[in-house]
């Protein structure tokens, strides 16, 4: 095994922050991965680095999972059960599943990081979250070595949300998910607004996949930057969900305040719209800020440091906070 000292971690977070591993190491294979979790006590993995902001160097051993490799355990007509490893990249996939008429996770196209990483956040877009296509999740239980895999059931996915963000927290490493996709009567989900705008834009009445994904791929170029380009995590916050007591007396104040019903009691409102309201959209200070054209995402203008990036989250997140008393949570993961 090869221990690499004092590597920068710039090229492996999408944020782009140059901060150190003293000690680094890229795991390419199941085997490697399970003696440095014998003989290390205590590691920092590393995967697609789409969802961390590192303010730090890291002390800790850097493990990089590139477990690589996709195979379809097997299939009938109407589906396809498909394992993929941790390391894979989440959108390359998602253009693979495409290529072969695998439907299902077309709605979740070009959203960064490997697919190790989806189902932690059980990420998700436009009407479509991870969860409706996953079926296990295959863990390595940090503790003992030993595999573990776990049913979609078991892994108490909610909004951004699952079991490895609560009980099960740094106590397993997935190195692989199982997917079970559509090959025919694909459920198809495009009442999403801007989806089914950019459809009929381009006169699509009868969508396929292949038409769904380019949507969204436009939609998210569009509005979200490119990580290569400027350094982004995607979303920095969760969209806060709040009692509908609490949203009343704010829709009073502002009878334009987008909404989604979570429930008969609760609400969801765009944490984009707050910030924006608050009048950080398109703020540029030193070297970070928000994005120009979703207010959801910081970005790095080029030698941001973590801690800057951190302390403007901090910023926004008090002065949401005075404005409308909503608590905003980080959907990143601050180091
Ligand atoms: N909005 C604003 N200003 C902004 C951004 C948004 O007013 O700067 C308003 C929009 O006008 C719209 C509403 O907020 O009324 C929702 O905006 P949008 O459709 O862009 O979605 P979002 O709630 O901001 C969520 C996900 C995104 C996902 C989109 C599309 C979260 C935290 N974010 O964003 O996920 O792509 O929906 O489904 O749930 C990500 O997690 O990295 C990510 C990009």
């Amino acid at each position: 095994m090869n221990i690499q000292q004092n590597i920068s971690l710039k090229e492996y977070n999408t944020f782009g922050i140059d901060v150190d591993a003293k000690r680094f190491i890229s795991v390419t294979s199941l085997k490697d991965l399970k003696q440095v979790i014998k003989s290390e006590q205590n590691i920092f993995l590393i995967s697609g680095g789409s969802n961390i902001l590192l303010t730090k160097n890291i002390e800790q051993l850097v493990v990089h999972l590139n477990l690589t490799g996709i195979s379809v355990d097997n299939e009938n007509e109407n589906f396809a059960h498909i394992t993929v490893s941790a390391g894979e990249n989440w959108h390359n996939f998602v253009l693979w599943c495409i290529s072969r008429g695998y439907g299902g996770i077309e709605n979740l196209s070009l959203i960064p990081g490997n697919v190790g990483t989806c189902p932690i956040q059980n990420i998700g877009a436009y009407g479509v979250e991870v969860k409706d296509v996953i079926t296990h999740v295959h863990t390595i239980e940090k503790a003992t070595g030993k595999e573990v895999v776990f049913t979609a059931e078991q892994c108490e996915f909610g909004y951004r949300n699952s079991i490895f963000k609560n009980r099960a927290k740094d106590k397993y490493i997935v190195i692989a998910v199982r997917f079970k996709l559509t090959k025919n009567n694909h459920k198809l989900t495009t009442s999403y607004g801007a989806i089914e705008t950019l459809l009929k834009e381009r006169n699509i009445n009868t969508p396929s996949i292949t038409d769904i994904s380019d949507a969204v791929i436009h939609i998210r170029k569009s509005k979200l930057p490119d990580p290569k380009k400027i350094g982004n995590s995607g979303s920095f916050f969760k969209n806060p969900i709040i009692t509908i007591n609490h949203f009343n007396q704010l829709q009073k104040k502002h009878p334009n305040i987008p909404s989604y019903k979570v429930s008969d009691t609760e609400i969801k409102v765009p944490a984009g719209w707050l910030i924006e309201k608050c009048g950080f959209k398109g703020m540029k200070i030193g070297n970070c800020g928000v994005h120009e054209k979703q207010a959801l995402v910081l970005v790095n203008y080029g030698n941001s440091s973590g801690k800057e990036i951190y302390e403007l989250a901090l910023k926004i997140k008090n002065t949401v906070h005075q404005q409308f008393s909503i608590n905003l949570e980080m959907e990143v993961n601050i180091i």
